[in-house]
């Protein structure tokens, strides 16, 4: 479905497709949505602000001081208005610049104070693309959270043939109607997560406890990627030193019980991704005082089971979310153990992560996971930063939640 009366802020940079913003725009137009757009220094070079008014009929942003606009602070009334920015074409300097944080004109300073979608729109010289430079920021700017379009293969304005030629307005286009159809199909249908992160604590008296190596990472982005998506979003976190955004709901808790109640508060939900390291065990007995050297040498400690919270979702007769997802964190036969993990606890998918390597999985900012559902592993994802592997994972549980409805794809 062609989606309109959407508000597209549109930065032009200093490359050789800037020409092509302007049919962007046209298009963009002929489907009644407005369009805003700033200009970079070296966007001037290639298109001037007269042909970009002109078809956008208004005015086009250049300077962070400019003199002209009455009381709005233009770097946040910009992005504020907008529904989504897009910055075309991106050049190898702009990756530069977002990369590094950089607040140096109106651009950049739109961006970082930007609380948006951004898609970026690639095109520059084959050899430019493939600069070690320019792939460690494509790799920052993923992590940050950043939407990117290409470039594809093709003969470029420079005359030499390869990867870096910009995506075309009518692709950009395609890619808008499903980023749009996406959510408006999120929005109809009200769709709300849990997510639960980070380990448990099972105090044996009120300084030690049992517990694990997990930061919350893992879940932590999750819960982003699936808000950043339109979905309302619960998190659920044991004790972790993130920072969490103020936007996702977050519940902190400390041990198994504190969990299982807060998960239980949060139903009905259609997604619950079950991310924690929660401990299967906890001491029978806490000791109101600190347990003496003594007391430890000669008492062994008496371990109970906790509730498994995966088990629990999954087999929910009044209130099992749609999609259950459980997490195995294994150091040998990962898949056989995933895959027997599924059955048991009856989840719709199971992520299996390798927590053997020493360089991601527990504690790291990478992981390395394969995804399993009931037939079968269905991704394998090397090993990459945790946001970029929970931007794939939230991408798939929504595809298997909205497979039946056709306005997705
Ligand atoms: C004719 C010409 C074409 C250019 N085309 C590109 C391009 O396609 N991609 C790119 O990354 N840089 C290109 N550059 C270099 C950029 O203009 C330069 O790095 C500039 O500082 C980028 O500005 P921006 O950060 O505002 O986008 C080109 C330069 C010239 C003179």
């Amino acid at each position: 479905m062609k989606f309109k009366n959407k508000k597209i802020l549109l930065i032009i940079g200093g490359g050789i497709a800037a020409y092509k913003a302007l049919d962007l725009i046209r298009l963009l137009k002929k489907h009644n949505n407005e369009v805003k757009s700033i200009l970079t220094k070296s966007g001037r070079e290639f298109v001037t602000p007269l042909s970009i008014t002109t078809l956008t009929k208004n005015k086009t942003f250049e300077d962070v001081f400019d003199k002209d606009t009455d009381a709005e602070i233009d770097h946040i009334s910009l992005s504020r208005w907008a529904d989504i920015i897009i910055v075309l074409p991106t050049t190898a300097n702009f990756m530069t610049k977002l990369s590094l944080g950089k607040a140096e004109d109106l651009a950049t300073t739109v961006i970082l104070a930007s609380n948006k979608d951004i898609l970026l729109v690639p095109a520059m010289n084959v050899r430019m693309w493939i600069h070690k430079a320019t792939q460690k920021n494509v790799k920052t700017l993923l992590d940050y959270g950043y939407l990117f379009l290409g470039p594809e293969k093709g003969e470029m304005a420079c005359g030499e043939y390869g990867e870096g030629k910009m995506s075309s307005p009518k692709k950009i286009f395609s890619y808008l109607e499903n980023y749009f159809n996406k959510r408006n199909l999120i929005k109809k249908r009200r769709i709300k997560a849990l997510v639960t992160a980070g380990p448990t604590r099972e105090y044996l008296d009120p300084v030690r406890y049992i517990s694990n190596e997990s930061s919350g990472k893992q879940g932590y982005e999750i819960a982003q990627a699936l808000s950043r998506l339109g979905i309302k979003t619960t998190l659920i976190t044991g004790p972790s030193n993130l920072i969490f955004k103020k936007e996702i709901k977050t519940k902190n808790i400390v041990t198994a019980n504190e969990m299982f109640e807060e998960v239980k508060k949060s139903l009905p939900v259609e997604i619950a991704v079950c991310a924690a390291a929660v401990s299967d065990f906890k001491p029978l007995k806490i000791s109101k005082n600190k347990l003496r050297k003594e007391d430890l040498a000669t008492n062994s400690i008496r371990l109970g089971k906790n509730i498994d919270i995966v088990e629990y979702l999954g087999k929910n007769n009044r209130y099992r979310p749609k999609l259950v997802v459980g997490f195995a964190a294994e150091t040998e036969n990962l898949n056989k153990n995933a895959v027997a993990k599924l059955r048991e606890k009856n989840c719709d998918l199971i992520i299996a992560n390798d927590v053997s390597k020493k360089d991601s999985g527990f504690n790291s900012d990478y992981n390395r996971v394969s995804i399993f559902d009931g037939s079968g592993k269905i991704q394998v994802i090397k090993k990459n930063k945790k946001s970029f592997i929970a931007n794939k994972i939230a991408e798939i549980i929504l595809k298997k939640l909205l497979v039946n409805d056709r306005s997705f794809n």
